[in-house]
């Protein structure tokens, strides 16, 4: 059977939170019944102009990220916070996010159950048509009366998900067990804004229905608990979930353990209930806070609608999927919110919208990149956000003031062809770099001056929007494998303006007159110095402090990644990384560790650009790095190295040169005259190796690194062989401004 689920998640918040403690003084009450007796910290609150249109559709603008928009075949909207009883809230996100004409759209209620509705209706139709992506929102206002028992358990959120076959993410499994049932523990009729409730009933409720649908789903699928590794559960307060969890143990005479669910309950902690997409904020939590890697692991949900209706289902984590993770973004977007006093959440509670077709603007608070904008003969019209400069202004420097930005090229020291196995490697940063530049231009368009390139241009914005999105295009093909990397940029010059135009997408930039980028590299292009990675941060980076923009480092090193693999296919974002962080770097799989950089004489000498490409050299290698003892002979001299470079020892590091370069030998990635050059090198003392690839064809094997303390052979040594030689160090500092 095809396998379907998850292919990548997103989740967005409103930009402003009441921390319940502030509530519970208000209140006159103590603040561990909420902190403690609710394990609930701190609820968002939506202020006026958010609403669960622009939730859904910041949600849905992330998880969208690098996603062919023309393969998604349905919206389906999950909300019961509906804004109109006939149109689909779907349709104001299908226009918002320019999804293609072809697409069904249609919004589902059931409380909070329906987003597992949406996403047991979207599995069949995936298995059967493997080929198309479906898009499930969730988004919801958990609101309650002020100063009623549910006003603690409020909140707001949207989880958007691109469902598909393959899924990088999640897979599900189809064996479910669901339950409905008529009764009245929670529901709002048609003529009010908050719910209605019966707490400790559906609370009770909530119990007996994950009894009977796990039963039911424990019987249809032959599993046990054990089979489980982690728990998600519709959360309306966290302290139920940890009740429900502590009462599914005692049904399967199970131990207390509350690590399964531990980390899905992070997240709800901070933002509330968020009905619909309740369970997979859980699930989002779940994925970003585990320290372990999940991969294969298998996570139980339990979803629960009031009315009601609940279901028991189960998925697995698929290998790697944490490159699909939103991490990053939702550790800004947690992070980043503004706390509320009590006066101003009540204001934000108490705001109306008109309701008799009356003209109302809407006032401008901190939102995503959408908001509702305004009321207009009984139509909600909204408008996408731009950061304006002027809004982002920072005092210290004015506005249209050139901007200047480096970042260093790297060396790998040790490791490479056996990181691709598996293997540690060590990177460093060099005092070589690419540097970008941004002024202001009269004419209103990006001017782009990349003068290595010999590449001079002006682009409207549209047009850079438009080259953005091709090439977009272009990669989804080749993911496809109907293209060559090759294939995807046209041009060397288009890295640089892809850059730009996700840069502006992402961050809803405008840009407020023309602008000039000029880029200057002294790294030699594929050479393995890291230059594609190195132009694109510096661009980013530029681009950002020129605007004022707050690039955070994680975020900036996700859309480095998304243009790096514009260049490389699949980037591993080993050079990113180096050139972001600066210094020397130890990678090893998921980790990396600084290390002091190595306080030596070394020089850079350039071999000349390889014939062949990265590709080329691990499909050619690929076959030695089957023996189980060269993968490790190869992780046995990069810790020889890393050991060298803790004590400082300069023979060590030398001896750790020589024994690097003999494996890289052995593998056939070093040309019969760089080896010649390397066998002088050593005669005269000195250690050296290939940096980077090599090649498998030709003899140039682009950068070269030469550790000795005899500069005179070196440089003469150079001139014989026709090769340019740089005295070189490691660069401490990463991407930086001037
Ligand atoms: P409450 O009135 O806040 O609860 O209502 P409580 O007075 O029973 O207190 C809660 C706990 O705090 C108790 O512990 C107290 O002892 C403890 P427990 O007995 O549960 O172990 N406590 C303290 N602890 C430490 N220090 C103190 C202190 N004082 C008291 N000083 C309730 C809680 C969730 C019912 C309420 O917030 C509510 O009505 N919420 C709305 C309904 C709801 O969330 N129901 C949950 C199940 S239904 C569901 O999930 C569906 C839903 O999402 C809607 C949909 O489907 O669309 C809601």
């Amino acid at each position: 059977m095809v396998k379907v689920g998850i292919d990548t998640l997103a989740l967005y918040t409103s930009r402003y939170a009441l921390d319940l403690g502030a509530l519970a003084k208000a209140r006159g009450m103590d603040p561990n019944k909420y902190y403690v007796g609710l394990a609930q910290h701190v609820m968002s609150v939506p202020p006026p102009g958010e609403d669960i249109v622009t939730m859904a559709a910041n949600a849905a603008k992330q998880a969208l990220q690098g996603v062919d928009t023309q393969s998604i075949e349905m919206l389906l909207f999950a909300t019961e916070s509906g804004i109109d009883q006939s149109k689909a809230a779907g349709i104001y996100v299908h226009e918002l996010l320019h999804l293609p004409s072809r697409c069904r759209v249609v919004e589902l209620k059931q409380a909070c159950y329906s987003g597992t509705a949406a996403l047991q209706l979207a599995l069949p139709y995936l298995r059967e048509n493997p080929q198309k992506k479906i898009l499930v929102i969730a988004s919801d206002i958990a609101r309650y009366g002020l100063n009623t028992p549910g006003e603690s358990s409020q909140g707001a959120g949207a989880v958007a998900m691109v469902l598909s076959a393959h899924p990088r993410m999640l897979a599900f499994e189809p064996e479910y067990g669901v339950v409905t049932e008529s009764v009245m523990d929670f529901w709002r009729p048609n003529y009010r804004h908050e719910a209605l409730v019966d707490g400790k009933y559906s609370s009770k409720l909530y119990l007996t229905m994950l009894e009977k649908s796990w039963q039911q789903y424990q019987t249809v699928s032959g599993r046990s608990f054990a089979d489980h590794d982690y728990f998600c559960y519709h959360t309306p307060v966290p302290r139920l979930v940890e009740k429900a969890h502590h009462y599914l143990l005692k049904l399967n005479n199970q131990a207390h353990l509350s690590e399964e669910v531990n980390d899905s309950l992070i997240y709800g902690k901070q933002i509330g209930n968020s009905y619909a997409a309740s369970l997979y904020v859980s699930l989002a939590s779940l994925l970003d806070a585990a320290k372990e890697d999940l991969s294969g692991k298998r996570i139980g949900f339990y979803s629960y609608g009031s009315g009601c209706v609940a279901e028991y289902f189960s998925g697995i984590v698929q290998p790697g999927y944490r490159a699909a993770l939103h991490s990053a973004y939702h550790a800004d977007l947690l992070a980043g919110r503004k706390p509320l006093t009590y006066e101003e959440y009540e204001q934000f509670y108490t705001f109306k919208y008109v309701e008799d077709g009356g003209s109302q603007a809407i006032p401008t608070y901190q939102t995503g990149s959408f908001r509702l904008a305004k009321m207009e003969q009984h139509k909600r019209i909204y408008e996408q956000v731009n950061v304006s400069v002027r809004q982002r202004r920072n005092d210290r420097i004015e506005e249209g003031q050139p901007v200047k930005v480096y970042a260093p090229g790297k060396l790998i020291l040790s490791g490479e062809h056996a990181v691709v196995y598996g293997q540690p490697a060590l990177a460093m940063a060099v005092n070589r770099y690419v540097t970008a530049t941004v002024m202001p231009e009269t004419v209103p368009q990006v001017l782009f001056d990349l003068s290595d390139l010999s590449h001079h241009s002006h682009l409207s914005f549209g047009a850079l929007h438009a080259l953005k999105d091709r090439i977009k295009h272009q990669y989804h093909k080749f993911i496809r494998g109907d293209f060559s990397i090759r294939e995807v940029l046209q041009k060397p010059f288009e890295l640089a303006q892809f850059a730009l135009g996700i840069l502006t997408e992402s961050l809803n930039l405008t840009l407020p007159h023309g602008v000039k980028i000029q880029v200057q590299s002294d790294l030699p292009i594929g050479c393995g110095m890291g230059s594609s990675a190195a132009t694109i941060l510096s661009v980013m980076q530029a681009i950002s402090n020129y605007l004022h923009v707050p690039l955070p480092p994680e975020k900036l090193f996700q859309l480095a990644l998304e243009a790096e693999n514009m260049q490389h296919g699949r980037s591993s974002g080993l050079d990113l990384r180096v050139a972001l962080e600066g210094g020397c770097l130890y990678m090893h799989q998921q980790s990396i560790q600084k290390r002091a950089v190595p306080e030596m004489p070394l020089y850079l000498v350039n071999s000349g650009t390889p014939l062949t490409t990265t590709g080329q050299c691990v499909e050619k290698t690929a076959p030695y790095f089957t023996s189980q003892q060269l993968r490790e002979d190869f992780g046995a001299v990069t810790r020889a190295m890393d050991e060298a470079l803790r004590q400082q020892s300069w023979p060590n590091m030398q001896a750790a040169i020589r024994a690097n370069h003999q494996l890289l030998v052995h593998i056939g990635v070093v040309p019969e005259k760089v080896q010649r050059f390397i066998a002088e090198v050593e005669a005269s003392g000195g250690a050296a190796k290939i940096c980077g690839a090599g090649a498998v064809a030709g003899d140039q094997a682009g950068a070269v690194l030469v550790a000795t303390d005899n500069k005179q052979v070196v440089t003469t040594l150079c001139s014989r062989f026709g090769y340019n030689v740089i005295p070189i160090s490691g660069e401490l500092r990463g991407v930086h401004a001037a």
